[in-house]
């Protein structure tokens, strides 16, 4: 394995899903931990990631004595190309202004870094990272790549097998930067490409059996792709020890719950206890107007329905379970790094079924902790989910109740079902769903006056949104097409009433959050 030392880049992730996808396993680890990481990985290569601080700083980040002491290969980016230099005696100048951009890195000499695709006294496109600057290189250093405003652009100890870069790799805008990063994972460190779905799926199931022994699990499904994925696999490995509860809050979207329903009953043969909740949930919503509050009704009135179903399966006479299944992914689980150490701001209270441990009292099962969105989906395909199925956009967990600012009532909802099901179906349609990471309506409490056949209407606005996005972190609007908005607007408005109007939401993440609430 590789373990990454993340100095706190906003890219770090990047690095880890490059390396996966060149088959290789890695974690990543923040630097303050770094030394009880790499003792307990052992792992045969690192990479030290970029990161905001200056290495001229007093008490800025160091990576621990230790990687180095082990003669393990090392890439080092950005960031860890100075820390690096320092820790091994070079010297580094800092005050440059912070610039992140485009740049061309000239190939100097030849390395096994960039052997068979780099070649001597050729320019390739490279995303560099100017702040604080190497200016003295350590003994045994050479440099082999250049750019205009980084002389050490890539300099390297081919002895001791350090390569160091001033421009990130892991970023698709440095073309060559997954060849790069492949190169030192098999090359220089070693590894082979040994990471694949169908190995992690085994490994896990073992994990699975040793884990929970005897024991039972519960596991809430929410509907979506990640909660389904872990049950399936866990149902793999201990069978009817596992016991599915899905609480049917009747803010889904259209069929979705009937789907999951049939999915695991019928497709799987994997028992499910379905609570319809709705009543209760839509009852408690009523005359809510503020998002907050909204999504705290909804997150308590979960759990309370979940821990009464868990309380009648303790008393099925099978033994009371100890084990709740999550599906956690790995972005969930990497700490991030924190300089300043200051309290963030909540922006929303999420709710999702991973909100249950803190009331719960039980003992976690979380077979996705190593993987991210992507994988998972992988997975899922493996274990056989229908690609409609693993291919679904996020849906958050307070459901539709948050795309109706305003307040919620049954109405509402319908309306929104009817047209948000007709704005999918016209993007699958258009062969738009993939490429998009999310896309939803939200019905806004506006009436505006609208003219239909030879009458006046006077009928709620529909704003339609869709984004692309790595993570849901941030996120950019979709821009379609300008016929295909006419297309869906005219479609939803001639077959939903209720809806004269529709406009569609061109706001970014940020400043604007992905959800309207
Ligand atoms: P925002 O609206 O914060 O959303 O930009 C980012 C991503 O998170 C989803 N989301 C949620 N997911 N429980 C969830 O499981 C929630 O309470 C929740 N709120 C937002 C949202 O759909 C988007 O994918």
């Amino acid at each position: 394995s590789i373990l990454i030392i993340d100095f706190g880049s906003q890219v770090t992730q990047l690095i880890a899903r490059r390396l996966r996808e060149a088959g290789v396993y890695c974690e990543i680890h923040p630097f303050q931990n770094a030394a009880p990481a790499f003792e307990k990985l052992q792992p045969k290569g690192v990479i030290f990631s970029g990161g905001p601080a200056s290495v001229t700083d007093v008490g800025s980040p160091r990576a621990p004595q230790a990687v180095f002491d082990s003669g393990v290969p090392i890439l080092a980016i950005c960031y860890g190309q100075q820390t690096l230099a320092l820790q091994q005696g070079g010297e580094v100048e800092g005050g440059h202004a912070a610039e992140f951009g485009r740049a061309e890195v000239e190939i100097l000499e030849a390395s096994p870094l960039f052997e068979g695709f780099w070649e001597v006294g050729s320019r390739y496109p490279v995303w560099m990272s100017h702040g604080d600057r190497v200016t003295q290189l350590p003994p045994g250093f050479k440099v082999v790549g250049t750019s205009e405003n980084a002389p050490f652009a890539i300099a390297v100890n081919e002895d001791r097998r350090y390569y160091t870069t001033m421009f990130h790799p892991e970023v698709v805008h440095t073309p060559d930067g997954a060849k790069l990063l492949s190169n030192f994972a098999h090359n220089i460190v070693g590894l082979k490409s040994d990471w694949t779905m169908s190995a992690y799926r085994e490994q896990m199931i073992e994990k699975i059996r040793k884990q929970v022994g005897k024991g039972r699990v519960l596991c809430a499904l929410s509907g979506g792709v990640d909660s389904a994925v872990a049950a399936v696999l866990i149902h793999e490995a201990i069978g009817d020890q596992l016991t599915c509860v899905f609480v049917d809050h009747g803010l889904m979207r259209q069929n979705e719950g009937d789907q999951v329903v049939t999915l695991f009953r019928e497709h799987f043969n994997i028992p499910l206890i379905s609570v319809d909740a709705a009543d209760l949930f839509i009852g408690k919503l009523e005359g809510v107007k503020d998002p907050e509050t909204k999504r705290k009704i909804i997150g308590g009135l979960f759990i309370d329905v979940f821990d009464a179903e868990a309380k009648k399966i303790a008393s099925d006479g099978k033994g009371a379970p100890e084990f709740l299944a999550q599906g956690t992914l790995y972005p969930d689980v990497i700490e991030s790094v924190s300089f300043s150490g200051g309290p963030s701001v909540t922006i929303k209270s999420h709710h999702n079924v991973g909100g249950l441990p803190a009331r719960m009292n039980m003992k976690l099962v979380e077979p996705l902790r190593e993987l991210f969105k992507d994988e998972v989906r992988a997975l899922g395909r493996e274990l056989g989910l229908p690609d409609s199925f693993v291919g679904r956009h996020p849906f958050p967990g307070p459901g539709l109740a948050i795309r109706l600012p305003g307040g919620v009532t049954r109405e509402k909802l319908d309306i929104l079902r009817k047209a948000d099901a007709i704005y999918l179906d016209e993007i699958r349609k258009a062969g738009l769903y993939d490429t998009i990471w999310q896309a939803f309506a939200v019905l806004l409490p506006v009436q505006t006056v609208g003219v239909m056949g030879d009458g006046r209407t006077y009928d709620s606005v529909l704003a339609l949104r869709a984004v692309t996005s790595v993570d849901g972190m941030t996120a950019d609007f979709f821009p379609y097409d300008m016929n295909f908005l006419g297309r869906a607007a005219t479609r939803i408005i001639n077959e939903v009433k209720g809806i004269n109007r529709v406009v569609y939401d061109v706001t970014s993440k940020p400043p604007g959050t992905i959800e309207w609430e």
